[in-house]
């Protein structure tokens, strides 16, 4: 496509009698159109309108500083531009692959009246699907170093939507979806109530984390969320239950502030993705466009990969991540006798490594592999692994070469139980050792209490952290799995390395506490999904009596909503979570988990409503086969399932994986049924989804 330009001149000099008077501007793009106005009194404002529906009405822009000289008082206008862009990127992995980004631009330039006349730049880019914008701070003598107490951004939203919402916890998003009227929003109960096991710091009962999915009376769909947060805290968004007004709260630091900011700088983007469906919403490209291109050239050592992992059996209470406990014995010559049930010892490694090469998964990912485990979280201290000690039952150099003799990749683990401090001195040794043991990727983790104390998972030191830590591993040839990081918003496009974050309620979960409700896999994609990609984890076949001692425990799935999964919930990096003795009772449903891609040439939302359905078809990287995924919450349901986006004239033969007319995520979750039949464009399968089931499909082509 070839790159137009059009640069138009709309205001330009100094205009201050458009304080009072002046004719707001606009931009737009399709259905999309934005106003920008000063209000009488000198502030600021936006607004949002979508087939002339208001999205937004007309809202707060501006800042504060704390030397009390920020952009919250009057301003006027001195000038602005729009221009137009229309081209396309090629992403290193994805959905698809090639994305088009198509926006108008309208940058707005305003400066205080009176001393010290700062100035601040507003840039709008207004796409077909939403409006992303942000602040600028150009280089100018009065403004260098600063600091941000506030960010006055405002949503003000037309109705009283239905949301779907996480509190505004600081440190934690492991949080089941609440799904309420903006009214009736109220966090106080569930940041009590939480599981999670980071610490719990939401003093604001009225505040909910982004993505924020709404969905109008009308059905008006809009997501706010953010894209680029770097060097910036997470924006949270206060709800005012009575006016339905939306306003920034952003995460604080150590010391009570937000952000510490100089000239020439900029905030990340704050974003709008709006439309009448909701598959639009999924189909968004919007906050990946608003992410800068790669940081750095090659990425040819970039290797999207599905895992297995000595991981669950420790969730479930089989195994331990620490080599000795309270378990233990110690003989009356003092000598320590562990308790024999430390997971990541080198027989049990090879175990995996052996099921991994036979079943043609690339990966292994070892936890509890290095010492530290005894002692590793819950004192705020400042950490107590070093990220290259392995226990004495975990040969490094064995396991390697073995892993290596059979063609599969190890996968490094490095919790670092919230002592961020601690990683960041021993991170060029950790990545070196990955190096020299052939490891060519790594999962980090941050449960606990952050180190530097009084920061949060979610303040602007952490967001440089987890930068750094991608960066990092991009200069060593690492790729980054990261949990209990901040929710991302498209930096994975800026650092190709950085393949998936958890930062979502995972399934694991349904290890340790009540679990996730059925419905929850239908609203991820329209939350945490929005700013990239999630590792869920996905895969449990053993759906029931897997957690010891916790016999009520279950997964709130079928088997064939977990194969589903694969294809609804995208990652580059992708879990085969259960145990090998659990596949091993069902190898030919494994097959679909072994078929299907984590890297795609094309993506089509085929049907989807947040909270109830998802149904979703990709086409795999560099080949003409589909594979589908269809789930469904705790209600029966028939997906109505269209093969048009099959190329005319070819012939496929599709194998479903779906639930067994009896299956039921409470009593009979783990029937299936597997067919075969061949189809074309012009099919039309319907299918059968159990209540918390789902339906899994590939189509291959015969000639
Ligand atoms: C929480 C992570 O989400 C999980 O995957 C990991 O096993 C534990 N922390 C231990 O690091
Ligand atoms: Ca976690």
């Amino acid at each position: 496509m070839p790159k137009t330009y059009l640069f138009l001149l709309l205001l330009a000099g100094s205009c201050p009698a458009f304080a009072q008077s002046g004719a707001p501007l606009t931009a737009s793009l399709d259905n999309v159109r934005l106003t920008v106005a000063l209000t009488a009194s000198g502030q600021p404002t936006y607004a949002v309108a979508y087939r002339q529906k208001p999205v937004v009405n007309p809202s707060r822009l501006g800042l504060q500083f704390v030397d009390g000289h920020g952009f919250d008082g009057p301003l006027v206008l001195t000038g602005s531009e729009v221009k137009n862009v229309d081209d396309a990127w090629q992403p290193v992995w994805g959905e698809v692959k090639s994305i088009r980004n198509r926006y108008q631009q309208l940058t707005v330039h305003l400066r205080q009246p009176a001393a010290p006349g700062r100035r601040l730049d507003v840039v709008f880019r207004v796409f077909a699907d939403g409006v992303g914008f942000r602040y600028e701070f150009p280089k100018q003598p009065g403004l260098q170093y600063f600091t941000v107490a506030d960010e006055l951004t405002e949503f003000a939203l037309p109705g009283d939507h239905k949301a779907f919402w996480i509190p505004g916890d600081y440190d934690t998003n492991e949080y089941p979806y609440t799904v309420s009227r903006l009214s009736e929003v109220d966090n106080a109960p569930l940041v009590k109530a939480s599981t999670a096991i980071a610490v719990r710091d939401a003093p604001d009962p009225q505040a909910v984390q982004t993505p924020l999915m709404l969905k109008s009376a009308d059905g008006l769909y809009v997501n706010i969320h953010e894209a680029a947060q770097v060097d910036y805290p997470a924006m949270q968004l206060h709800v005012d239950r009575a006016s339905h007004r939306l306003t920034a709260r952003l995460v604080p630091d150590a010391v009570g502030t937000k952000a510490y900011l100089r000239a020439p700088g900029r905030t990340p983007w704050r974003t709008l993705i709006v439309s009448d469906r909701a598959p639009d919403i999924l189909a968004s490209k919007l906050i990946l466009n608003l992410n800068e291109p790669a940081a750095f050239a090659t990425t040819d050592w970039i290797k999207p990969m599905k895992f297995v992992g000595v991981w669950w059996e420790m969730q479930v209470g089989k195994s331990t991540w620490s080599y000795a406990n309270s378990a233990d014995t110690l003989t009356a010559a003092g000598q320590l006798v562990p308790h024999g049930r430390h997971g990541a010892n080198t027989a049990n490694v090879k175990r995996y490594i052996d099921f991994a090469a036979k079943h043609g998964i690339a990966g292994v990912l070892v936890e509890g592999w290095n010492v530290g485990w005894e002692d590793w979280f819950g004192n705020w201290k400042e950490g107590v692994f070093d990220f290259v000690t392995p226990y004495p039952d975990f040969n490094v150099q064995e396991i390697s070469q073995y892993a290596a003799g059979k063609g599969v990749k190890m996968i490094m683990h490095n919790e670092t139980s919230g002592a961020a401090t601690n990683y960041e001195q021993h991170l060029d040794t950790a990545f070196r050792f990955m190096n020299r043991y052939g490891y060519p990727a790594v999962k980090t983790g941050y449960v606990g209490r952050i180190v530097p104390r009084g920061e949060h998972h979610d303040g602007q030191w952490m967001s440089n952290h987890y930068v750094r830590v991608a960066e990092t591993a991009a200069r060593h040839h690492v790729m980054v799995d990261m949990h209990e990081p901040v929710r991302p918003t498209g930096l994975g496009r800026t650092y190709p390395n950085w393949l998936a974050s958890e930062a979502g309620r995972g399934n694991e979960y349904n290890a340790f506490s009540d679990g996730n409700a059925p419905a929850h896999e239908t609203i991820l994609p329209f939350t945490r999904l929005m700013g990239g990609p999630m590792d869920y984890t996905p895969g449990i076949f053993k759906l029931r009596n897997y957690a010891a001692g916790a016999p009520q425990r279950q997964v709130h799935t079928t088997l064939a909503k977990q194969l589903a999964l694969y294809v609804t919930l995208y990652s580059p990096l992708q879990m085969a979570a259960d145990l090998p003795e659990n596949y091993e009772q069902h190898l030919d449903a494994f097959r679909f988990i072994q078929d299907v891609p984590v890297d795609w040439d094309d993506t089509r939302i085929l049907e989807a409503e947040p909270g109830e359905y998802v149904t979703i078809a990709r086409q795999q990287k560099g080949s003409a086969s589909w594979f589908v995924g269809a789930i469904t919450n705790e209600n029966r349901r028939t997906a109505t399932l269209r093969l048009s986006f099959l190329p005319k004239g070819r012939r496929y033969r599709a194998t479903l994986y779906t639930d067994a007319p009896n299956a039921d995520w409470r009593t009979n979750p783990e029937a299936y049924r597997i067919s075969t039949q061949t189809v074309q464009a012009g099919t039309t399968l319907r299918l059968a989804l159990a209540p918390g089931g789902g339906a899994a499909l590939s189509l291959v082509p015969m000639n």
